[in-house]
């Protein structure tokens, strides 16, 4: 799938103060099988920017068009997972997992298709488990399931593994690539983690200012899985944490 966001605003307006002005002409493009990753620091519009390419929310001016065709809200080709795992409590493991589709009437092949993705994510031995029942991992990897058996065209991810501790984490980023590898979709990876940035993006997008707007673009060709250590990564974090340096300081120069 791929995405053109062509001059996006996004202002909110607040009671009593002037409209707060997030994102201000916004452009860029992502060719379809990218994975690209947003990185900017907390509050800096990255969530906002993630709702406007889901269609939950629409831009203020300017537009987003998914292969050609305008976002006007939300579709089942563009799935979305969140940072905290949300799942109907009284439903199993694999209940959870095709509730989307059984909705939508995407019943082809449905239990083949979510038994693979139980058996890919390990999940198989807990399909009759309820969320109450699972690790925090574990009900992520529900989440991942769930938004990946209806083959999306692409992935929208918010954060979905800040929450784990950092060996769940290695662990369902090495899955995450190794889908996204045979899937074929295309990801969209909101994060803070310079290091879970570089671990996965083939394109990383650097968001900051206010209101933000796109402050760099890195490439990366690296092969997976990536080893944080070598020495073209190392020259990216450096760079990259450059970028929020001199942003903090023309920021703190101003106040
Ligand atoms: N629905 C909303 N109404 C008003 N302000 C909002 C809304 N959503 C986000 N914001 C504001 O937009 C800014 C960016 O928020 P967000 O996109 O969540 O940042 P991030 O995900 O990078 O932490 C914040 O200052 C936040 O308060
Ligand atoms: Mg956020």
């Amino acid at each position: 799938m791929k995405i053109d966001i062509e001059r996006i605003s996004k202002i909110y307006s607040r009671p009593k103060k002037a409209d707060h002005v997030v994102l201000k002409d916004v452009s860029f493009s992502i060719e379809a099988g990218d994975f690209v990753v947003i990185l900017g620091e907390s509050g800096c519009g990255k969530t906002t920017l993630l709702n406007l390419l889901a269609g939950l929310e629409l831009p203020t001016s300017g537009a987003i068009h998914v292969d050609g065709q305008k976002i006007e809200g939300i579709h089942p080709s563009r799935s979305i997972l969140f940072q905290q795992p949300a799942l109907i409590p009284w439903l199993n493991v694999k209940e959870n997992v095709s509730y989307g589709c059984k909705i939508r009437g995407d019943i082809k092949e449905l239990d083949y298709r979510v038994n693979q993705f139980l058996e890919i994510m390990g999940l198989a031995g807990f399909s009759q488990s309820k969320p109450s029942q699972l690790s925090l991992g574990m009900a992520q990897r529900v989440c991942l399931a769930r938004a990946l058996v209806g083959h999306p065209r692409a992935l929208l991810l918010d954060e979905p593994f800040a929450s784990l501790d950092t060996f769940t984490q290695a662990h369902i980023q090495e899955e995450l690539v190794n889908l996204w590898l045979s899937e074929q979709f295309t990801a969209v990876f909101v994060t803070h983690d310079i290091d879970e940035a570089i671990r996965l993006g083939t394109k990383i997008i650097l968001l900051g200012g206010d209101p933000a707007n796109i402050t760099d673009i890195f490439k990366i060709n690296e092969d997976y899985p990536r080893d944080r250590n070598h020495k073209r990564f190392k020259e990216i974090r450096v760079k990259i944490l450059d970028r929020f340096k001199n942003a903090y300081l023309a920021k703190r120069s101003l106040v």
